[in-house]
């Protein structure tokens, strides 16, 4: 059962984590497969004069989040709502929040935010609404509150607020990931291990279509001299960061580049009757010859991965090789499907190997070998032939792999 978990971060300024932990979940965005759950955050900063709150929660959590901040606060007593983005996992709340403040709040937030929820949520909810320009500072409760736009990390109304005196970051879902970690902070490094992969896929899946504008903005928030100096980094979603605020950010600068770990090549491919899984081993032992370290993701008729978790993979690979049986004239629908996500959500500039297996016609290999040529993936060959792989099919194989290897060496 989804939970709400409240944990005071600091005494001064008096800071609260309000966390609502989403066991229930299983598609987020509707698409991507999230076993594993995920948080959302918000804050509460109580203030001289002032109380703010950075975000809220989905809305069908509203009833658990607003017990858990009436138990902290009279919601009337609320002064200031901060919207870093609209997404509704982070402002269903709101209207209901709105009716318990009594309409009372000022709400801030960027020019495009305000349009957004007045499309989501009608034109009362930003009856009093303050539009941030970028850079743009207010004096909260005796405390200096910069906003800082980062457009495209991952909506075009996101932004950032950094609390200058206490050098806190509010980072919207930047810095986020998926799962539901039994800790709230990065203090405990293994818990930091296993968090990690879970940020890689939050970040590939959610923002990864804009994954340029993740290193630009990064970029910009260490040209403001704000990361290094952070005392914490407090992220929509997942850990916060106070151990090593700065970590996250060099993470997902990491991700947004496409930083390769060494030897790792992801191999995806469908295999309906064993003529491509042939393929494949012959693929998989050259790789392994060449001292690569493939990473392998099959769909059989025993098994289906989740695109999500495939996508994850893709960006500190060194290189891909995709398989796919060529089906009623077409691509296999499982990688039809898994390589339209990857060329949209993790376009990187990789080579890839593309290897094909038909009965009647060979159709899969060429037109994944024109997707790849469109998109900023490099292509390196294509191997397509029918049924079982011949001798001089697997000769073409062995070569195509040194090639591959070769092209990343
Ligand atoms: Fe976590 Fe983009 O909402």
């Amino acid at each position: 059962m989804p939970e709400v978990r409240v944990e005071k971060l600091l005494d001064s300024p008096e800071l609260y984590l309000i966390r609502v932990d989403d066991d229930r979940i299983q598609y987020f965005e509707a698409t991507w497969d999230i076993p594993e759950g995920i948080t959302y955050n918000a804050y509460l900063m109580k203030l001289d004069g002032a109380t703010v709150l950075f975000d809220l929660t989905k809305k069908e959590y509203t009833e658990l989040f607003m017990d858990a901040l009436k138990k902290l606060v009279d919601p009337a007593e609320i002064t200031h709502v901060i919207i870093h983005h609209t997404e509704p996992d982070h402002t269903g709340a709101l209207p209901a929040f709105l009716e318990a403040n009594g309409y009372r709040a000022t709400l801030i937030g960027t020019t495009f935010s305000k349009r957004f929820l007045e499309g989501f949520y009608g034109e009362k909810v930003t009856e009093k609404f303050h539009a941030i320009k970028d850079g743009e500072e207010l004096e909260i409760g005796g405390k200096t509150f910069r906003f800082i736009t980062v457009p495209w990390l991952h909506w075009p109304d996101t932004m950032i607020t950094y609390v200058v005196e206490d050098r806190l970051i509010f980072s919207c879902d930047a810095g986020g990931g998926y799962s539901i970690p039994e800790e709230i902070d990065d203090g405990n490094e293994e818990a930091v291990q296993k968090y990690l992969p879970y940020v890689t896929k939050y970040i590939v899946t959610v923002i990864g279509h804009y994954h340029k504008y993740i290193v630009q903005n990064i970029k910009k928030l260490k040209g403001l001299g704000i990361v290094e100096e952070a005392r914490m980094i407090l992220p929509g979603h997942g850990l916060i960061w106070r151990k090593n605020p700065a970590r996250i950010f060099e993470h997902y600068e990491a991700v947004g580049a496409g930083k390769t770990k060494e030897g790792k090549v992801l191999v995806v491919y469908d295999s309906m009757y064993g003529f491509v899984e042939r393929r494949m081993e012959i693929v998989l032992d050259e790789l392994r010859k060449l001292g690569m370290k493939p990473v392998v993701y099959r769909f059989t008729d025993k098994e289906a991965p989740a695109v999500s978790d495939i996508l994850g993979e893709v960006p500190d690979s060194q290189a891909l090789v995709i398989g796919a049986s060529t089906f009623e004239a077409e691509i296999h629908p499982r990688i039809r499907y898994t390589l339209f996500e990857i060329l949209d959500k993790a376009n990187y500039e990789k080579p890839v190997l593309v290897v094909g297996a038909f009965g009647w016609g060979g159709v899969a290999g060429r037109k994944i070998e024109t997707l790849i040529s469109r998109s900023k993936f490099d292509h390196v060959d294509t191997i397509e032939s029918r049924g079982m792989p011949l001798p001089e099919d697997e000769e073409r194989l062995r070569e195509a792999v040194r090639k591959l290897v070769n092209w990343i060496s």
